[in-house]
């Protein structure tokens, strides 16, 4: 515990809550917040500031994998303490300027959230004193189609985030959700899936002498199953060209 956390507690939005609702200017325009993102998964991330390293490296990969994520039925919007001029400045530099591990040329897309006020960023308990009071941490929020919490990540700000993990998790939400699965330690799609947990002594006693079929059963209470990485990729992405 340091000075900061033991001044005052906050309240912060934890995961099945519903997302707070915000009207706001982006660099793509206004937005109404998670209104307007009904019926898409949404992730919602967090900056310190526009014009810093660790920040810039995350821009330019999120912005590379967009596409990825939209094809997964998943719209990026990001926030930074910062104004909306500052913003387009840092995202210009980024396409002129930059060329980082391969990447050049990268236009962003996606709205970036002008919260010089950090009305949004308290709402979300993006600002954490004790880290810094002035500058949001690298939060990220996954936001299901409807506006429910469903993942919460932060990272501090010298931690630059690991957006194949952002992937993994939008995945795995939505493995989950289509499939009535749970997804075991490091799980990627092809790997062995977690069936609900037996819910009366019978199933308990089936389970553990192989009378369900398809089930490889640790114990009676840990069993998975095969589930096709095709099958999930057929049920989660995209068959029709996104229109942007
Ligand atoms: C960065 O993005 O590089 C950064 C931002 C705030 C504090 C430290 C690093």
């Amino acid at each position: 515990m340091n000075e900061h956390s033991e001044l005052k507690t906050v309240n912060m939005p934890r995961i099945g809550d519903k997302a707070p609702e915000f009207r706001a200017i982006t660099t793509q325009g206004d937005i109404h917040f998670p209104n307007d993102y009904r019926g898409r998964w949404v992730i919602l991330f967090s900056h310190p500031a526009d014009f810093t390293p660790v920040c810039t490296s995350e821009f330019m990969t999120f912005a590379k994998m967009e596409n990825q994520f939209n094809q997964a039925n998943c719209d990026l919007v990001g926030l930074s303490v910062d104004g909306l001029y500052s913003h387009i400045a840092w995202l210009r530099t980024i396409k002129e300027k930059i060329e980082y591990k391969g990447m050049k040329d990268i236009e962003v897309q996606f709205p970036l959230i002008e919260d010089i006020k950090m009305e949004v960023a308290n709402k979300y308990g993006m600002i954490q004193p004790g880290e810094d009071s002035t500058k949001a941490v690298r939060a990220v929020f996954f936001i299901d189609p409807h506006g429910i919490i469903r993942t919460i990540i932060y990272y501090p700000l010298s931690l630059g985030r690991n957006f194949d993990e952002i992937y993994r998790v939008l995945v795995a939400l939505q493995t989950a959700d289509k499939f009535s699965v749970a997804t075991p330690a490091d799980w990627k799609p092809g790997d062995e899936v977690i069936v609900p947990p037996a819910g009366s002594c019978g199933v308990a006693k089936d389970r553990m002498e192989n009378t369900e079929e398809d089930l490889k059963c640790y114990d009676w209470f840990f069993c998975t199953k095969k589930l096709k990485e095709e099958e999930i990729w057929n049920t989660i992405l995209r068959k029709e060209p996104i229109a942007h």
